[in-house]
């Protein structure tokens, strides 16, 4: 597998055991461990225990019935919100053919495929062609066009809904943590128009929290 081309961390399970980490271990079968254990040994960005606990227990707390997922990889965070929320039907959406492929093979295996919907294909597209409401939104694809999909991602979350948009605070670049390496400047930039654009939104209600590489969390407003 080839190294991925955009910018995260690494969330390989060395940095378990530090922090708020080590609370939080994901509540998930066994099959499912194995996978992801997989996609870490395979250097796969896939969410760590901190980031998959989190969204889990969002998934849970907004009793999703409908959920949407940008960036499927293998596959571990929608089994994971598939398991957390049995009643849930979810829709995630991967470009990359070969990732796509084992993702859907992850599903069969784990016996979720009735209920995840894997779409092959750019999320940009493809959200255009999707029609709402969707209880859970789950954006963990390239970080430089969350802001682009953002107006579509609200249109189809439902009024109470979530859309959790993940590794926002990548490497406190954002945050001004960090300087911002020249090569990442309009990644960082896009990042801190997201993060400008969902707190100042009169129509959603957000926060920013430190978990993984920051998760900004904006529930659409029922007004
Ligand atoms: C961080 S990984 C997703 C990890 C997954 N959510 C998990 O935690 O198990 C991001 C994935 O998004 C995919 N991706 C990036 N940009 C995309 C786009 N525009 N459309 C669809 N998929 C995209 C990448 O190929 C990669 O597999």
């Amino acid at each position: 597998m080839d190294k991925f081309s955009y910018a995260h961390r690494n969330t390989s399970p060395e940095s378990a055991g530090k922090g708020a980490v080590r609370f939080n271990k994901p509540d998930i079968p066994p099959e499912l461990r194995a996978v992801r254990e997989d996609a870490f040994s395979r250097e796969i960005p896939v969410a760590g225990d901190d980031t998959l606990c989190f969204l889990m227990a969002q998934a849970a707390a907004c009793g999703a019935k409908n959920i949407l997922e940008l960036g499927t990889a293998v596959g571990t965070s929608a089994a994971a919100m598939a398991f957390v929320c049995p009643d849930a039907r979810i829709t995630t959406v991967e470009r990359d053919e070969r990732l796509h492929a084992e993702a859907v093979k992850n599903f069969n295996g784990l016996g979720i495929s009735e209920r995840v919907s894997a779409v092959l294909g750019d999320a940009g597209r493809v959200i255009e062609e999707l029609s709402g409401p969707f209880d859970l939104i789950f954006m963990d694809c390239a970080k430089v066009q969350y802001i682009k999909y953002l107006p579509r991602l609200k249109a189809l979350l439902r009024p109470g809904g979530v859309l959790a948009a993940d590794d926002v605070l990548l490497y406190g670049w954002a945050s001004g943590e960090a300087e911002v390496p020249k090569k990442r400047a309009m990644l960082a930039r896009h990042i801190e128009e997201y993060l400008a654009a969902v707190t100042t939104d009169p129509e959603l209600v957000t926060a920013v929290v430190r978990v993984g590489d920051g998760m900004a969390l904006s529930v659409k407003k029922q007004l």
